[in-house]
């Protein structure tokens, strides 16, 4: 099999373009690595070396393997070295001051036909090649970090580039093991877009009084399966690496409030409480290992009042049976008796609104998030009121931890923690679909191996249904008056007939 180029320059010699210099030469091409500062490309050969060494020692490589890949990557003491390469791709410091003018100076240097792709995660490709004679040949191509092991590469068309250039960018990707996917030029592309919503979603709950870092953690891990919380990510990648990113996304796109920042990443980064590498960001680390506070304990409760469950709640059907399971009486009344537990469980809606609307007694009203079914989460999350009486609060906690399941009982806040960020995922991911940045299907390849989400964000929503997700939008809208809630056109007119389906928009 042919490679689609045998010959690759890679221009920028840190952690980026270590990897992709590194795969380049796994895929058998000939690698010349350029850096303005010549001891970087010795430490990054050297750095590449030794993981090939230890894929040999895990078996993955032998022997002959890796001296022909040591032998295809080779430094280039000037840029000019790189007159031969096909392919060019730059993973320089992210400014375009500096970029543009080397994406010139790489014109004069390479052939008439050679193609120059920029792994710039912020900034626009159609700005990096405006300063190029042949826009056409420039794109972007978009790893994460570290490139061996994320396995997706955004492929970026500015706005002149040829197609066929995205096409042999696409086939050279997965020469590299790597999957490709095809962005428009936006703001974020599709990975940093489509991840906005999962940490300013979270920062507003807190910010909110809703509940705390670890708690919020703790319910979207054991509700929804992401690996990491919001906040433990962000303590991961570093309030002055993401704090920046969140406002330069909110910015390109003229304050859209869907991805407004938050004063608490703000704060915390003027403070130097960036995350796991200053010792402390949501939490605080010892020896590596994050600080959590200890989860409230279950209150021991004697005697636990009969359950009365509103008539609107979602899945009541199955409420009732998990109320059954857990030994609870139940009232079947058209409502509640004058000492009964009053449970509720609105879709969007805060606890209040649904007590006074429904007529209920809001200091025995409780309400419970049935956005997923408790038989796919591994935990339950209840909201009291400003209302709500200690005893009602603590007889709902025992209860529906009865079984052994963990239970988190938060503040009163429109949607709960979970159909918030929730909702919000599949809201951003539908206008990412909406302004045709990609195909509905390279966004859920994009976001399950670009972020690791447990289920691309259309599926997530066509799983705990899109109907769901619209009601939760539109009764926050209502509660917040806040635009940042408003359904994408697209979301909404794909409410009835599910979001993941691949066919061809209408
Ligand atoms: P880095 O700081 O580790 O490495 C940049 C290298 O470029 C340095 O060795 C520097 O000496 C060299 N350099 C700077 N100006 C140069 C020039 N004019 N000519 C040649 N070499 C020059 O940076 P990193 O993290 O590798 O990022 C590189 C690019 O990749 C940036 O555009 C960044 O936004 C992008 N990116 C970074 C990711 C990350 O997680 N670090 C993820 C995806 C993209």
């Amino acid at each position: 099999m042919s490679l689609t180029f045998s010959k690759v320059g890679v221009v920028g010699a840190g952690a980026m373009g270590r990897g992709i210099a590194q795969i380049a030469a796994q895929a058998g091409s000939t690698v010349l690595l350029y850096d303005t500062q010549p001891q970087a490309v010795d430490k990054a050969i050297a750095e590449v070396s030794s993981q090939w060494a230890r894929l040999q020692e895990k078996g993955r490589m032998d022997d002959a393997q890796v001296r022909a890949c040591r032998d295809r990557l080779k430094p280039a003491g000037a840029l000019a070295d790189l007159a031969g390469c096909e392919l060019v791709v730059e993973a320089i410091v992210e400014r375009l001051d500096v970029k543009k003018p080397l994406f010139a100076e790489l014109e004069g240097v390479v052939g008439e036909t050679a193609i120059l792709a920029t792994n710039t995660s912020s900034l626009s490709v159609t700005a990096i090649a405006a300063g190029c004679k042949r826009p056409q040949r420039v794109a972007g191509y978009h790893f994460f970090n570290p490139v061996p092991l994320m396995k997706v590469v955004e492929v970026i068309a500015g706005l002149k580039t040829d197609a066929e250039v995205c096409a042999r960018l696409a086939s050279y990707a997965r020469e590299m093991g790597h999957t490709p996917v095809q962005a428009q030029d936006t703001p974020g592309f599709i990975v940093n877009h489509a991840g906005r919503a999962y940490g300013t979603e979270a920062l507003r709950l807190v910010s909110e009084g809703v509940a705390d870092f670890a708690t919020v953690d703790r319910i979207l891990k054991d509700q929804v399966g992401f690996k990491l919380g919001p906040f433990e990510l962000l303590d991961l990648t570093a309030l002055d690496v993401s704090h920046p990113v969140m406002e330069s996304i909110y910015r390109q796109y003229y304050d859209e409030p869907r991805y407004r920042p938050n004063v608490i990443t703000a704060q915390r980064l003027a403070g130097g409480v960036v995350g796991r590498k200053s010792g402390e960001g949501f939490f605080r680390y010892v020896d590596g290992k994050a600080q959590l506070p200890p989860e409230p304990a279950v209150p021991q409760v004697e005697d636990i009042p009969p359950v009365w469950v509103s008539t609107r709640a979602a899945r009541r059907a199955e409420l009732f049976q998990l109320l059954k399971e857990l030994g609870a009486k139940i009232e079947t009344g058209q409502s509640p008796s004058l000492n009964a537990l009053t449970l509720v469980a609105p879709l969007g809606f805060d606890i209040t609104t649904v007590a006074v609307v429904e007529r209920l007694d809001p200091a025995r009203t409780i309400g419970i998030d049935l956005l997923v079914d408790d038989a796919a989460t591994k935990r339950r999350v209840l909201a009291t009121n400003p209302a709500t009486r200690t005893d009602m609060r603590d007889a709902a906690h025992a209860l529906f931890a009865r079984d052994g399941k963990a239970v988190s009982v938060i503040r009163d806040s429109g949607g709960f923690v979970t159909q918030r960020v929730v909702a919000a995922i599949v809201n951003i991911a539908s206008d990412i679909c909406q302004q045709r940045i990609c195909t509905p299907k390279d966004l859920e390849t994009a976001v399950t191996l670009g972020l690791a989400y447990p289920l691309g964000p259309l599926a997530m929503g066509d799983r705990w249904g899109p109907a769901n997700i619209l009601e939760v939008l539109f009764n926050m809208q209502t509660v917040y008056g806040d635009p940042r809630y408003r359904p994408s056109p697209w979301l909404r007119r794909r409410g009835a007939i599910g979001l993941s389906l691949m066919h061809e928009e209408e």
